[in-house]
């Protein structure tokens, strides 16, 4: 099972990823956590991104394109895997088809900017392992603090309103388009046979309904 996770930052990709992971039992490939993990050990990835990142710019897909073509060769992803937030561009997508990395489903969650910049305010990420919660929505069981592991949780740097909007901006630019551009390959002759299904979920509203729809759309 290889699926693709679609949509803006804050839709609640991360969050659904955790549940598709073990429903499906296949690793979630999220850029974003890769590229802060390099940045909070300090590797030479991890300065060349950092400012980009924290500014709520995309890393250069050459960067991207690298990352992921190295971490799928890994033993865990021979079964299947989940890009969260890959592909961000149509140069990300195309290299993957060239590559003849195809997948089987496309799931796009969507959320209004205003409702996104709202609840990004109140998220709240477990740095070890990328979990997602809100103080509001989805909060941990004790504040503050993860629910597997005790440790403190922390507040994105690329939180801020003004950086949202950016980060926003660069996804209507930028990303949207991939929502066309894997709905039309069944329509390309030549790409016919590696179309993925394509499925769109409407993200406001509570986090286990949503669940229940996208696990029932993958099924
Ligand atoms: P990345 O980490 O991928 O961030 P993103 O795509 O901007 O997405 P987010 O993680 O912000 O949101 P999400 O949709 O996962 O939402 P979540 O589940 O957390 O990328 C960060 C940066 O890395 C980029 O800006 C770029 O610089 C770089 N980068 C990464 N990949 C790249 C690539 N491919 N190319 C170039 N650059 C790349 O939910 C958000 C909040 O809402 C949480 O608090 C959650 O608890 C809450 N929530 C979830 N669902 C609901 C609900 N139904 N109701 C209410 N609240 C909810």
């Amino acid at each position: 099972m290889r699926i693709i996770l679609l949509g803006p930052p804050g839709a609640g990709k991360g969050t659904q990823a955790q549940f598709i992971m073990d429903a499906f039992n296949i690793p979630q490939i999220s850029t974003g956590d890769m590229l802060r993990t390099a940045i909070k050990e300090g590797t030479e990835l991890g300065m060349r991104v950092k400012d980009v990142m924290s500014s709520g710019g995309l890393v250069s897909d050459d960067i991207i394109i690298a990352l992921v073509k190295e971490r799928i060769q890994q033993a865990d992803c021979q079964q299947g895997f989940l890009f969260d937030g890959f592909p961000r561009t149509v140069p990300q997508a195309q290299a993957m088809l060239d590559a003849g990395v195809h997948v089987d489903n496309v799931l796009e969650i969507c959320v209004e900017d205003e409702a996104i910049v709202q609840r990004l305010g109140g998220r709240r990420v477990h740095e070890g392992s990328g979990r997602v919660y809100h103080i509001q929505y989805n909060p941990p069981k004790v504040a503050g603090k993860d629910d597997e592991t005790g440790d403190d949780l922390i507040q994105r740097e690329d939180d801020l309103e003004a950086t949202i909007r950016k980060r926003l901006g660069i996804y209507h630019d930028q990303t949207e388009v991939l929502v066309d551009f894997y709905k039309n390959m069944g329509e390309a002759e030549a790409l016919k046979a590696h179309a993925p299904a394509y499925h769109r979920v409407n993200g406001i509203g509570d986090v286990d309904e949503i669940r229940t729809k996208v696990l029932s759309m993958l099924k």
